[in-house]
Order: C-alpha cells, then structure tokens, then sequence
C-alpha cells in the first residue's frame, strides 16, 4: 500500500510541476516498498540516488518559472529548497556510510517534506504562475 497517494488537493494547477510532484510521490512509495520487502543497501541507495537527481531537476524547474517570472517570493522558496537538498545529501552520506539504515523516520520525513511544501509553499506559486499564462 502506498505511504502517501497524489490526489487534486496537491495540485499546483501546472501540468509540468504536477506531473513532477506525481514522480516525486512515487519515488517515495518506492522507497518504503523496497524497504518493506527488506532490500539491500544496493537497491535502497540506488532508489535514493534516483530521488536526489530528481529532486535537483524538479527544483530547477520551480526556481527557472521564478526567475523567468520575477516571482517575489523566490528567495525564500528557493531556501526551503536548499535546506530540504541539504538533508537529503546526509542522509543519502550516512546510508552509504553505513551509519543509518532506511527506516520508516527517514521515509516520513520525506513524505511529510514534501506534502507539507507542496501545501504550503509551492501552492502559493499558483495563482502567480497562473496569471503569467504558466498552466
Ligand atoms: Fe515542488
Ligand atoms: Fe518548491
């Protein structure tokens, strides 16, 4: 069963972040899936490795719309961004170290991360990004 489910309420209402943000939520549930099934370090890594490269690009997109745009709140949305690519580079450090292992914590803290910026920071993009003709 997944661990978090994409439906309307975390739409941005922009075809291209939604379908990122959708990627997003199904990485994650395949993280907690392989966890679950008790994969290796390997597989555990390489889905993390996945996740991080995505999340670089799904950032870049979100922060080229603020440039292109001159949306005002691009400073601080870009921190939160920076803050979150921050975490993850630890973790994805400590799991290959062999200092942490894949728990439900770390799975999440992901899923809270991401539902809680999609609802409460990236949603604020919308009717800006809308009136600009980004759809
Ligand atoms: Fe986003
Ligand atoms: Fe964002």
């Amino acid at each position: 069963m997944p661990i978090v489910t994409w439906s309307e309420d975390l739409s941005v209402k922009i075809k291209e972040l939604d379908a990122q943000h959708q990627e997003l939520v199904a990485m994650i549930n395949k993280m907690h899936d392989a966890m679950k099934q008790g994969k290796g370090k390997e597989v555990l890594g390489s889905i993390i490795d996945k996740m991080v490269e995505y999340t670089h690009k799904h950032f870049l997109s979100e922060e080229q719309l603020f440039s292109k745009h001159n949306y005002p709140e691009a400073g601080r949305h870009s921190r939160e961004h920076n803050d979150f690519v921050g975490k993850v580079a630890k973790f994805q450090r400590d799991l290959k170290a062999g200092n942490i292992t894949l728990t439900m914590d770390v799975i999440t803290f992901l899923k809270e991360w991401l539902v809680t910026h999609i609802k409460g920071t990236d949603k604020k993009y919308t009717p800006f990004l809308n009136a600009k003709g980004v759809v």
